[in-house]
């Protein structure tokens, strides 16, 4: 097997106690490349730390809008030092994650907007695509990535089951990511939706820890675990599990701007 895992959190503290030893496990199992990614300011630190030191893990580095601070000042402050920490860092591969979160956070709608927006700029200051994270915020997703364009285009990582949002998306450009969710039984509309995207637009991540496909969803998951939601996309396209690994495969490298 040849896995692209293009978003996870090894840093998450659910790996504190084997990290090293899953991460040079990763390899044997099949895992050839993934993108650890970056939330908050401390996390993007710790991603980049990840990156530098195991040659097959890339970083992405931003502040997604469950961590943005309350006050602007101290969001400028964050994002300069986000920027420093690309100056000095050599495999960061996306701004991200980073979007709007109004499942979680309805009461600082405003600065979560402003922290996307200042982050997209960001990314087209870095020369880098984007990450994003989107919940219950659809409207103002696509209104803010129609106003500001993002150069390197993106991803939408754990696709939302939402038409409208994977349509338009599409449609500025952009990747989408399939995740856990995508092999859960109660996912209905989740044939139709991989049906939406076109070969050339499809990814696969894990994003683990956390939403751990079926045969093992609700326990911790990591990027080995790829392989069933690639399993599930051959499935819904009619093709070998062996076509969509080379298709999302060559995909990641794309996006991320890898050889
Ligand atoms: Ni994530």
């Amino acid at each position: 097997m040849k896995l692209f895992d293009t978003h996870c959190h090894l840093d998450d503290e659910r790996f504190n106690e084997d990290r090293e030893e899953l991460i040079g496990n990763l390899r044997k199992d099949g895992v050839e490349r993934l993108v650890t990614a970056g939330y908050s300011l401390e996390g993007s630190k710790r991603a980049v730390e990840l990156s530098e030191k195991y040659d097959f893990i890339y970083a992405t580095i931003g502040i997604s809008p469950n961590d943005i601070p309350e006050t602007i000042e101290e969001l400028d402050e964050e994002l300069k030092q986000i920027e420093e920490i690309f100056i000095n860092a050599k495999k960061v591969v996306a701004v991200g994650e980073i979007g709007l979160d109004y499942h979680w956070n309805t009461e600082n709608k405003d600065i979560q907007k402003q922290a996307f927006i200042k982050q997209i700029e960001l990314a087209n200051k870095l020369n880098l695509p984007i990450q994003i994270h989107t919940r219950d915020a659809v409207m103002d997703t696509l209104e803010i990535l129609k106003n500001y364009p993002v150069d390197k285009k993106g991803i939408f990582h754990c696709c939302p089951f939402n038409r409208e949002l994977v349509k338009e998306g599409l449609k500025l450009g952009f990747y989408i990511s399939f995740a856990g969710p995508t092999t859960f039984k109660n996912a209905k509309n989740a044939p139709e939706i991989i049906q939406l995207v076109p070969e050339d637009k499809m990814l696969v991540e894990t994003d683990s820890p956390y939403l751990a496909p079926e045969p093992f969803r609700g326990k911790r998951n990591d990027p080995r675990n790829v392989q069933f939601i690639i399993k599930k996309i051959a499935e819904v396209k009619e093709k070998s599990f062996e076509d969509i690994e080379k298709i999302v495969y060559e995909n990641a490298n794309r996006i991320f701007n890898l050889i």
